[in-house]
């Protein structure tokens, strides 16, 4: 079965075809940052703006990458939740009409699962459930137990911030540049991570042992940089990014060891922009103990071929969705915990 997927939750405009949910034939990703950059975060009426301009001739991109004809599609997966209303509303449309219009089946799926479903389209990566997943965006930040591709239970979530959120609001205080966590990450290589020794918060216990804060983080970053100061002299602007990003990371880290520690599960799978992260992914690779797969950068951030790629096996199975269905901004596919 080909299946066309449709994403534009937020500010990537992706088609893509692949087939019977593995085999990825064409993956067309938009990117708005030019767009975004001068107000150093996504615009919400600017992001579906552009999706409106662009979805027709990014999903002609897909086809003709795919040596299709529109004939040749058997059905439509689309993302609907969760994300900018605006931004989805241009997707799910499109698809719908799509659809609609040849009369071919049409699901509508959640985000989030598809971004745990990214790695099952890399065949070298063999990744087989169960897994530990770590989404990471700027949205959210979520560690779950992934038994099965619509089988995921949270078992942490971050109780204020999430941890993109988190890079992009000290870049934004410190004019670093946009995007935050991309220009943060470059920066750190440069500065000194000791320089400024910030604050973990105490959320390792009990109830929270899987559970992220980044407020506190962001606060002392922003606000308290002296206090927390642990070498004599100036600091750069790489210091500071480099100090923040080392413990923004060790706070995923240490949520992220304790399930594994707890659960025994020993894969784990990154997603979301976050994932890109260079010192996130060098101190994952030093845990000899666990095997970590961040998917390529094309398949990492937001894309179609994951939408696609889960939105098969719901169609395999024999699930549709009614033609009167919405978007929403909430996440809905997780079990247990999210709020
Ligand atoms: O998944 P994504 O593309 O979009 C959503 O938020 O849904 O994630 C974007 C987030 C932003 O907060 C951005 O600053 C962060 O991912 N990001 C990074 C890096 N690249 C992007 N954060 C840390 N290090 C990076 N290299
Ligand atoms: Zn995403």
């Amino acid at each position: 079965m080909k299946v066309l997927g449709i994403e534009t939750s937020c500010d990537e405009c992706s088609a893509a075809v692949v087939e019977d949910g593995e085999k990825i034939i064409s993956n067309v990703i938009a990117t708005q940052i030019p767009f975004h950059a001068p107000w150093n975060g996504v615009v919400p009426e600017i992001a579906s703006r552009k999706h409106t301009e662009w979805i027709y001739a990014i999903t002609k991109e897909a086809l003709d990458k795919a040596n299709m004809k529109v004939e040749e599609i058997d059905a439509v997966a689309v993302t609907n939740r969760p994300g900018l209303l605006g931004s989805l509303l241009v997707g799910l449309s499109f698809a719908k009409a799509f659809a609609w219009s040849r009369n071919i089946p049409f699901i509508a799926v959640d985000h989030m699962l598809a971004h745990l479903y990214a790695p099952r389209l890399i065949p070298s990566a063999k990744c087989e459930y169960p897994f530990l997943g770590l989404l990471v965006s700027g949205g959210h930040t979520i560690i779950c137990r992934a038994d099965n591709f619509d089988n995921i239970t949270v078992l942490g979530t971050t109780i204020d911030d999430a941890v993109g959120e988190a890079f992009d609001k000290v870049a934004k205080f410190y004019n670093f540049g946009y995007p935050g966590g991309a220009v943060i990450d470059k920066m750190a290589q440069n500065g000194d991570s000791s320089f400024f020794n910030f604050p973990m918060p105490s959320l390792h216990k009990g109830d929270h042992r899987y559970d992220v804060s980044y407020s506190g983080l962001k606060n002392a970053v922003i606000n308290q940089l002296d206090t927390f100061k642990k070498k004599s002299g100036a600091h750069t602007n790489e210091d500071i990014a480099a100090s923040f990003q080392k413990t923004a990371v060790q706070i995923l880290l240490r949520a992220l060891l304790n399930a594994a520690e707890d659960t025994g599960i020993t894969t784990i799978v990154a997603g979301g922009g976050v994932a890109a992260n260079s010192y996130l992914r060098s101190c994952l690779a030093e845990q000899k103990n666990l095997r970590c797969i961040f998917p390529p950068q094309d398949l990492c951030g937001d894309n179609a071929a994951m939408i696609a790629g889960i939105g098969y096996h719901y169609l395999a199975r024999g699930e549709r969705s009614p033609l009167n269905i919405t978007a929403s901004a909430r996440v809905t596919g997780f079990k247990k915990k999210y709020p």
